[in-house]
This record gives C-alpha cells, structure tokens and sequence, in this order.
C-alpha cells in the first residue's frame, strides 16, 4: 500500500524501534506502580465493559479546550484558571489508565504509545506552568502557555486516535463475529477427533473457533482473543471463581486476559470486552455449533 503524508510518518513512528528502550521503562514501570490485578482490571475499564482511558481523557481534554475558548474573552480569567485547574486534577486518572493498558499492547502500539504519552505529559506540565502564571496574575503569558499547552495536547491526541482507530488498541476485536459467522447450526467435526481436556481451533467458514471437548460436552468460542485477538486455543485451561462460583476459563497466552469457558465473560483483563460463546450440541456424533445473534 502506498503511503502519503502523515500517514508515512507515522508508519515511521510505529517502526521506530528507538523508542522501545523507553516503552520498555514505560511498561515496567506501570506494572510495577500497579500490582493488584484488581487495580489493574479497573484501570483496563472490565467492570464497564469498555476502556476506562477514553473516558479518563474527556475531563482534562474537555477543561483545557473550555479554558483556550474561554481566554479569548475578556473577564474570564478567574474561570479560565480554575478550568486549567481542573484539567490538571483530573489528568492523573487518564495517565495511569493509559500507563496500564500500554504495557499490554503490541511493540508498534507501545512506539506511538510512548510519543503519545510524551505529548500529554508535555502538555501537561505547560499547564501547570500556564497556572502558575495565572495565579501570579501574569494573565497574558499563562494564556500562552495555556495555547503552547492546548497545541501539544491535540498533537498527542492525534496520535491517541492514530492508536485507537488505525492501530486498534482498546477495540474489541470478536466485535466482527457475529457478523462474519452464518446463522443457524454447522458441523464443527466429530466428536472423536477433539482430545478430551485439550483446546483446539476449527474455522467455521472464515472464523476461528476455540473448541475444547469435556467428556461429552464441547464449549465452543471465538478463538481471537477481544483484546488483540490472540489465539485462545493455545491457553492455558484453569479453574477460577467467576461471580462467586468455580468455572473453567482460558487465559490468552498474549496478555493474560481470562475468559469464562461458560459465558465469555472477562474475569481479568486486560481485555475489557466478553468473548462471544456459541451453543453447541452432538447430534449423531457430530458437534455443531450455533452463534445466538449471527448473521
Ligand atoms: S490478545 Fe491480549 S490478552 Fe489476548
């Protein structure tokens, strides 16, 4: 594909291997700051269903366009102060959760990761610079560090969105599913060639599917993982408390998420979105599979 423009330059960025020193730092650093996985689950936005980040990001995002709004009318220092004010109280929460679910994604996520990263700390201290200024009384260089800050924040969120909507980091990727797999029920194979207790993949048209036979049974999921899409079928199978009682799950052997065998539910991240679960049924010693909502 031939690229132009920004788009070129970014390339760059993604292949920057330069920079892999500090998502190295970056990525250690927000393991070893965050520990428990419960932390670290919310931080991932599992209990919403959904990356916390983006959301973290809409309060110093939104003060601090409010305050460049707000400094081009007259009068309206003491407002726009308290919005750069409340910009920077609010940029913590965005910092970690973005700290956390970078040190799970891919080396070419984790490059644009860290320039983006860089920008919003950039912006960040202007910021605080731009306040001090403006609690000083010196209006009129706090609104320019105010616009110095407001231009580095949009340039690190260009490359927020450059991660989220070209690089895909933060999207679910079993959201397709659905969509790709045919409705109604397919055979998947006989029962005999699944070995008992041992996770294997089968494509059902152009889909993955992570297919482990328990005796008679057969649980059936999307094989791509919903964070990166990894192949769950090369997990690890374990026993975990999902809602207070004892389930088989897989963990994605990329990042660790795990996912109940039962319902698809994510019992830790770093994924934040459930993994689609097909009925399944042997008819005449045939497993077929089926996806509620396909099609
Ligand atoms: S691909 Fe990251 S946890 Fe599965």
């Amino acid at each position: 594909m031939k690229l132009t423009g920004t788009l070129e330059l970014l390339d760059h960025l993604e292949k920057a291997d330069v920079l892999d020193p500090a998502a190295t730092w970056l990525r250690k650093a927000a393991r070893a700051t965050v520990r428990p996985q419960w932390l670290r689950d919310a931080l991932h936005g599992v209990p919403f269903g959904h990356p916390l980040h983006p959301v973290a990001a809409q309060v110093p995002v939104g003060a601090w366009t409010s305050a460049a709004v707000l400094d081009l009318v007259p009068g309206a220092e003491r407002a726009s102060a308290i919005l750069v004010g409340t910009g920077l109280a609010a940029a913590a929460p965005a910092v970690i959760s973005g700290a956390t679910d970078l040190s799970e994604l891919h080396e070419q996520q984790q490059r644009v990761g860290v320039v983006h990263a860089s920008a919003n700390a950039a912006a960040t201290c202007l910021y605080a610079l731009s306040l001090a200024q403006r609690l000083r009384g010196k209006h009129v260089s706090g609104k320019l560090l105010g616009y110095a800050g407001f231009g580095v924040a949009t340039a690190g969120a260009f490359l927020g969105g450059h991660l989220a909507y070209h690089q895909a980091a933060g999207a679910n990727h079993a959201e397709e599913v659905p969509h790709r797999t045919p409705p109604g029920w397919h055979s998947i194979g006989r029962l005999e060639e699944f070995t008992d207790g041992k996770p294997q993949q089968v494509m059902l048209d152009t889909v993955p599917l992570f297919v482990l036979r328990q005796g008679d049974e057969v649980q059936v999921l999307a094989d791509a993982c919903s964070h990166l899409a990894g192949p769950l079928h090369e997990g690890k199978i374990s026993r975990q408390q999902v809602s207070g009682r004892a389930e088989d799950c897989v963990q994605c052997p990329w990042h660790g998420s795990t996912f109940s065998l039962r319902t698809g539910e994510v019992v830790t991240g770093p994924a934040s979105a459930g993994q689609p679960v097909f009925q399944s049924r042997v008819v005449d010693g045939v497993v077929e599979a089926r996806l509620p909502g396909a099609g």
